[in-house]
């Protein structure tokens, strides 16, 4: 466990993204139904985005819903639909008076009526704020997300606004859900799970990978401050070599 002190401010990561897993599973070791998790998983949200403050990240993007959780049980999916439509009434107030902006990524009109409201109406009260950008993926999928900017271009050429030869890395990220935002340079996912579960698979190229073994609703700022820490050790080469970037070549 660390304590803010052991952070080098000189080298925080200014985007970190989350993979809140193991909610279900921190239930179940409670002999307590899956949604006992989701419920206390929110209260690892709260504490998260407020860390994310107390530190100084100007990024905080988390898997909340992803285009493969429509498939789980409709009970399930309903109150987590409910869940967040609770949550957002709930929290709205104290985000704003804590800065925090929200941003949602995905397939909006996917979502339900009554979600879309409530997030769109949070995202207009919290516009002005410029502490923690807070960006929640929902109904979101990266390849979802590539397909959808391959199209958005592709009717771009169609009406003669690009060129194909004009599309680079730099021209394809504005047609990303994330244009607005840097990439992670941090990606964390709870309970012990290696993978990248089809999220922001273009922005996380050169991103730093975190797995702890902690359930979403135990992780709490000490592992979130463990993890940057483990971040601040890494050595980023972006495909140079060690040699170049002590030297800054
Ligand atoms: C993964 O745990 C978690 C989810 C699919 C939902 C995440 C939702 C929350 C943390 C609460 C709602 C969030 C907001 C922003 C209001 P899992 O169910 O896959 O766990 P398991 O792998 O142990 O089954």
């Amino acid at each position: 466990m660390s304590d803010l002190s052991a952070l080098d401010r000189t080298k925080l990561p200014q985007h970190i993204a989350i993979i809140m897993d193991g909610n279900g599973r921190w239930a179940k070791e409670r002999n307590q139904d899956r949604l006992y998790g989701h419920y206390e998983g929110v209260v690892s949200v709260r504490d998260i985005v407020n860390a994310c403050g107390e530190i100084g990240i100007q990024y905080l993007t988390l898997y909340a819903f992803s285009t493969e959780n429509w498939n789980r049980p409709k009970a399930e999916v309903d109150a987590l639909m409910e869940l967040l439509v609770n949550t957002l009434r709930k929290e709205v107030d104290e985000l704003h008076k804590n800065n925090v902006r929200l941003h949602v990524i995905g397939a909006m009109a996917t979502m339900p009526p009554i979600c879309q409201k409530e997030l769109q109406e949070a995202m207009d009260i919290t516009a002005g704020n410029t502490g923690v950008q807070l960006i929640l993926a929902l109904s979101y999928s990266s390849r979802w997300e590539i397909i959808e900017a391959t199209k958005k271009f592709s009717q771009d050429v169609v009406d003669g606004k690009h060129k194909i030869e004009d599309l680079n890395d730099a021209l394809f990220t504005t047609y990303l859900e994330t244009k607005n935002f840097p990439d992670p340079e941090l990606m964390i996912r709870t309970s012990g799970e290696y993978r990248i579960s089809n999220y922001l698979l273009y922005q996380l190229a050169y991103s730093e990978l975190y797995f702890t073994e902690v359930h979403w609703p135990d992780f709490r700022k000490p592992h979130l401050i463990e993890a940057i820490i483990n971040y601040q050790q890494r050595e980023r080469r972006f495909g140079k070599t060690s040699d170049q970037i002590q030297t800054n070549q």
